[in-house]
């Protein structure tokens, strides 16, 4: 099987209705909360995404009882502070930064060493901004600057923290949280804004949790110890996976789509608010909650004038994961639009933000990028000429379904590698890419 697409001409104008995979962050949590009680959790709709597959994998091999069924997942947990900590044990997070980060949270107790490692893009990531933290609880690692491999060692003895997170990373924050969980006492953080999918659980599951909420930042306070009871949760459609199709859909001509359960949650909307200014409209119809989750069905139509935009950097962390969407759209408006503060792009899978300017650039439009900026000459009339050639991006998966949606908004002679990436967040993208009519070889 080749580990590329080609992709040679638009997609077709099309009205589809389409259901999307479930949220990869709502996922990963409902797994590892769910082996924090002694109960029997169930899910359904869980994204069986690779970097879930790891998730269940680390709580297996840390002795929790996990049962996949084609219509739901059940985990028996350990309780509190009850995994099995063999000797030499080595925990894979493959490519998920969210399963690496918060299952250290997890781990501030672990009586024996363990060793987290990871896959090379995961390798190059940043974990100083967990370990530090965890550190003030008491646990101990060993790693090259903050780089996988790390080895945790946990305390006996932990201690609740004040904690200030400002980089506006979810992670982080739930990190701290899940150490909260395993530790006397009230530990308190404020956290600058960023998806609150844990608080929201925290709060369901009937936990100690209080939440302040400012301007610009939370104030957070668990206190530790208290039993968890069974999740049972319908895991919601992923919104940052709808957005390859909202975005494919604005920028195609005369089409339309439907798609529908999608999770709305307010912290991930940034998309939603930056394509508004931007001239995209969007339709929520059925808005309901599902325990503490905002969900609704969408409808988006083609847009036929895209504005430029100066983009508010309060959007930054609710839009983080759909930027290199966004910088397609600002591709299509006519004049220039502007990002900045994007510094925390760099840090995903692969350096995102200087991913978007190369794609561009292959587009041929011209853009500026700087180490947290970039500035995009938007063309409503460009006609890619040059065949354009994606490969050596780490694998990103949003790098790859980026580009498809280039592919076949813009047009071109496309050869997209590493199609496997999608596997991490989205593996039934390009099938639904199909449903809508697109020729992909
Ligand atoms: C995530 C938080 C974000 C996001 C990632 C998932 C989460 O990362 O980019 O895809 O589930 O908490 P940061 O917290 O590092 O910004």
């Amino acid at each position: 099987m080749s580990s590329f697409v080609k992709i040679k001409n638009k997609i077709s104008r099309f009205n589809k209705k389409l259901s999307i995979d479930g949220d990869k962050s709502l996922s990963i949590r409902w797994a590892l909360l769910s082996s924090q009680s002694l109960k029997k959790s169930r899910s359904s709709n869980l994204l069986l995404s690779e970097d879930v597959i790891s998730t269940l994998n680390c709580l297996k091999k840390l002795g929790v009882k996990v049962k996949i069924t084609k219509s739901f997942c059940e985990i028996v947990g350990l309780g509190l502070n009850g995994f099995r900590y063999k000797k030499n044990l080595t925990l894979d997070a493959g490519n998920s930064g969210t399963l690496g980060r918060l299952i250290l949270g997890l781990l501030v107790h672990s009586k024996k060493k363990i060793k987290i490692k990871g896959d090379e893009s995961l390798s190059k990531r940043d974990f100083l901004r967990v370990t530090r933290p965890l550190e003030e609880f008491g646990a101990k690692f060993n790693s090259n600057n903050g780089k996988l491999p790390i080895k945790i060692l946990g305390t006996n003895n932990s201690k609740p923290i004040r904690y200030n997170e400002n980089k506006g990373s979810a992670q982080c924050k739930s990190a701290v949280m899940f150490a909260a969980l395993n530790t006397s006492g009230e530990t308190v953080i404020k956290a600058k804004k960023s998806r609150d999918h844990s608080e929201l659980l925290f709060k369901h599951l009937k936990l100690p949790i209080k939440i302040y909420k400012r301007n610009k930042y939370d104030i957070i306070k668990i206190f530790g110890k208290h039993k968890i009871p069974a999740l049972n949760y319908k895991i919601p459609s992923d919104i940052s996976s709808a957005a390859f199709f909202i975005i494919l859909t604005a920028l195609s001509k005369n089409s339309k789509l439907k798609i529908s359960n999608i999770n709305i949650n307010p912290s991930r909307l940034g998309v939603f608010y930056i394509l508004k200014l931007m001239g995209v409209k969007i339709s929520k119809l059925n808005v309901r909650y599902y325990k503490g989750e905002k969900i609704a069905d969408l409808i988006i139509k083609s847009t036929n004038k895209i504005k430029p935009i100066n983009c508010p950097v309060k959007f930054n962390s609710s839009a983080i994961d759909e930027y290199l969407l966004i910088f397609l759209v600002a591709a299509k408006a006519r004049g220039v639009s502007y990002f900045k503060n994007l510094s925390e792009l760099n840090e995903k899978e692969s350096p995102r933000l200087k991913w978007g300017s190369k794609i561009l650039n292959k587009m041929g439009i011209k853009n500026i990028v700087t180490k947290d900026s970039i500035k995009i000459y938007g063309n409503p009339n460009l006609k890619i000429k040059k065949k354009i050639i994606i490969k050596k991006f780490l694998k990103d998966h949003r790098v790859f379904m980026t580009s498809v949606i280039a592919a076949l908004s813009f047009g071109g002679d496309w050869q997209i590698f590493d199609k496997d990436s999608i596997n991490t967040s989205f593996p039934s993208f390009l099938k639904k890419i199909r449903h809508l009519g697109a020729i992909i070889e």
